[in-house]
């Protein structure tokens, strides 16, 4: 496996995979990797003749009162892990080979689907995103890219912006990998307190409720979201930031009558102690 941190030799060797004929799958990460992560490195073994991957954890991505400085970093592990699941090259880069000006002058954003939920919590963290990935897209070329639908929202971005902009790249989804007590995994985890952690397998509890009420006939989506939102409540250690109800493919808020046979995305995201997590579980309404 070569690791790489510098934008040319990134390019060149997936330049030269391709044009042996091989297929190039991607993932994009900020690197800490967990079981997550890996989980969209087999998906994109599976489809592809050559894996590669990104670590960079993208300052655009960050608002100034976040946790930049202190997100965790550990690139030997991180290599490792990529190793073990047959990655051939990764791209570990600088900040000033990516923003070699140090502020960008142009960005990528998707206002359509960037304003609720995660935006209306961190408004310019989707632009930071979108440009952040577009670039990687430009730099890595034809591909499959991979990414978790534990962050549904950035997925759906991601999607939207592709295809807007006609980025030769397919991006596919990958199910979100949890730990044994539901808790999606998350490299923000290691924040959790004791006690945090434990609590915070509420998120799944209250979208796993949010489901099961659907499934038990519940034809409100205002009272699914209610629900949802009143399991995450009673946990004393959370702080509810939204329980969503909303269509997977446009992202709008549901409202009213749930109709049979139509597909549900419900999406919570709550701080428990320092860091925010986010969750979500897809249903499909029964009759
Ligand atoms: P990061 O948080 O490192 O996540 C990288 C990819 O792993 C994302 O597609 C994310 O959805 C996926 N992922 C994280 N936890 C997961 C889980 N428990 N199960 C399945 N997939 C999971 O998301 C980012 O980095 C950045 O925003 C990035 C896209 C790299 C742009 O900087």
């Amino acid at each position: 496996m070569d690791i790489v941190d510098s934008i040319a030799a990134f390019r060149a060797r997936l330049d030269t995979a391709r044009a042996a004929g091989h297929r190039v799958g991607f993932v994009p990460t900020m690197g800490y990797l967990h079981d997550g992560h890996v989980s969209l490195m087999h998906a994109a073994g599976a489809a592809a003749d050559v894996v590669a991957v990104s670590i960079f954890v993208n300052p655009l991505q960050f608002a100034a009162n976040e946790d930049l400085a202190s997100y965790p970093r550990d690139l030997d592990r991180d290599a490792e892990r990529c190793r073990a699941a047959g990655v051939e090259v990764v791209l570990a880069p600088p900040v000033e080979e990516m923003y070699p000006d140090g502020a960008v002058a142009t960005t990528v954003s998707v206002p359509a689907l960037s304003g609720h939920m995660e935006g209306a919590a961190r408004p310019t963290h989707f632009a930071g995103v979108a440009t952040v990935v577009a670039k990687l897209f430009n730099l890595v070329g034809p591909c499959s890219a991979y990414f978790g639908e534990k962050d549904f929202q950035q997925l759906a971005v991601v999607r939207r912006m592709a295809r807007d902009l006609s980025f030769p790249v397919e991006v596919v989804g990958c199910p979100i990998v949890r730990e044994a007590d539901g808790l999606a995994m998350s490299s923000r985890n290691v924040y959790l307190a004791p006690d945090e952690r434990e609590a915070a397998v509420v998120l799944h509890r209250a979208l796993q409720a949010g489901v099961a009420t659907v499934l038990a006939g519940e034809r409100s989506a205002d009272a699914v979201r209610t629900l949802v939102a009143d399991v995450v409540a009673a946990e004393p250690l959370a702080d509810l930031d939204y329980a969503e109800v909303v269509d997977p493919a446009s992202l709008e808020p549901r409202h009213g009558e749930l109709v049979p046979g139509e597909e549900l995305r419900l999406l919570a995201a709550a701080r428990l102690g320092r860091p925010r997590l986010l969750d979500n579980l897809g249903v499909v309404v029964p009759g």
